[in-house]
């Protein structure tokens, strides 16, 4: 995770930067990304997969200043949406190295995807191929992959696991879904199929359901091959990589998972007589998740029977993912030193509704107090990129930390903004 040090002007410090300073200068709540922890992780995974292309996932936070980042650390980018491709391409992402994904495009997505010239659009649904097909200028001709569910169960939460067929995304390995799918794009004049793709789910921490997606993705492509005489050249094996959200809970090793896929890839290959395609993954988790801190003032304490709430300036709005997926954060008090005993607390936020916990059952100080604040690690994914408006309360802003520096990246939305959004009808 985002590297704590102590700086000089005391208390735990992001990039160099002071978090309580962060706290005082730019409000709560607020998230700080370390940039420096970011340029790293991609740098990690270039170096984990030097022969793959590494794509990464813009769902699980998007901004200009990471759109730069990320595009000159050398990796490719996964959009979902106009808007994420809009924001990557203005902020001078090169469009052939995005790839736009989706189970229910629409037609603002497929005009921006067009028009910016986006590398490759991956089919997900049967009813998609013509409306691509038809919406390629003249004489014009768009890469496109199949994403295919190759039937394997993995993922961090029943909500977050794609590999099989009781799920809305790609199309089935099992009951020739996919193989159908790849025949009538293969029939299609403008569009030129360059590879299949699957993505078995997120907030995994073992290697072994990669390493079997695969394998069945290699069979796939040997039959493509012996039925259409077609060699594919690309194989995107999608993102998911876990992370530890608390001290001592699993990650995903990459460093295994690259050379146990680049092994299974020769194996499986050399078994069928294919050419090794060119392989690509896409994480978003791994990349951005443990780079991102989360910093809330506390506005009340209370004490109902048997516990203690500790109730912060935010909440479901801004991190959605505990009541979601009931995942685990290790918060903690910053700003002050405490020489009280620990004692079992229980985060909430600020939303009319009991299910706003940020993290039950976690032992803080046991003076905290209103005016302190918190920090909760692990914060950089799925929180403001899922931050919702509920009860109309501003998302945070967005700060950068970098060699003793702190810069806004995004703007904390205001009062203002809240009410000019409505124009009153
Ligand atoms: N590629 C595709 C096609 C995806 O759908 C996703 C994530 C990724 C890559 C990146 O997965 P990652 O490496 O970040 O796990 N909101 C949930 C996670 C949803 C993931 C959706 N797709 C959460 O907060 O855990």
């Amino acid at each position: 995770p985002a590297s704590t040090t102590r700086p000089a002007h005391g208390g735990p410090a992001v990039g160099g930067v002071s978090l309580a300073e962060i706290a005082e200068r730019f409000d709560t709540p607020v998230y700080v990304l370390d940039e420096g922890e970011v340029r790293e992780r991609c740098r990690t995974y270039r170096d984990a997969f030097p022969e793959a292309d590494v794509l990464y996932a813009a769902k699980a936070f998007l901004s200009r200043a990471m759109v730069r980042w990320v595009a000159e650390e050398g990796l490719g980018l996964d959009v979902c949406s106009a808007g994420e491709m809009e924001l990557a391409v203005t902020a001078g992402f090169p469009p052939d190295r995005i790839v736009l994904h989706g189970n229910a495009k629409s037609p603002h997505d497929l005009e921006a995807a067009l028009r910016l010239g986006v590398g490759r659009i991956v089919i997900d649904s049967p009813s998609e191929i013509a409306r691509i097909a038809a919406a390629v200028r003249p004489r014009g001709r768009q890469k496109v992959m199949v994403r295919v569910v190759p039937g394997v169960s993995a993922g961090g939460h029943d909500k977050i696991r794609t590999g099989t067929d009781d799920q809305k995304f790609g199309l089935s390995l099992t009951d020739g879904g996919a193989q159908h799918a790849i025949s009538r794009v293969l029939g299609q004049s403008r569009l030129e199929l360059t590879g299949l793709h699957c993505h078995i789910g997120s907030q995994i921490s073992d290697v072994k359901p990669y390493l079997v997606a695969l394998r069945r993705m290699v069979g796939l492509m040997a039959r493509v091959r012996d039925a259409h005489g077609v060699v594919l050249a690309e194989l995107d094996m999608g993102g998911g990589h876990g992370i530890a959200y608390r001290p001592g809970e699993p990650a995903l090793d990459l460093t295994t998972l690259a050379r146990r896929m680049r092994a299974e890839l020769a194996e499986g290959c050399a078994a069928a007589g294919l050419a090794v395609p060119r392989l690509a993954v896409e994480p978003g988790r791994a990349i951005v998740g443990p780079a991102g801190i989360a910093l809330y003032r506390v506005l009340a304490v209370k004490h109902t029977g048997e516990t203690v709430f500790v109730a912060v300036d935010g909440g479901m709005s801004d991190n959605p993912r505990p009541a979601l997926y009931g995942v685990r954060y290790a918060p903690h008090l910053i700003g002050r030193r405490s020489t009280a005993g620990p004692r079992t607390a229980t985060v909430v936020g600020r939303h009319c509704e009991a299910g706003d916990i940020l993290a039950a059952d976690v032992e803080l100080p046991g003076d905290i107090h209103p005016g302190d604040l918190l920090a909760v690690p692990v914060a950089g994914a799925y929180q403001l990129s899922m931050a919702s408006g509920y009860n109309l309360v501003g998302r945070p802003a967005v700060i950068a930390v970098h060699d003793g520096t702190a810069r806004m990246l995004v703007r904390r939305e205001t009062l203002e903004d809240v009410r000019n959004r409505d124009i009153g009808g």
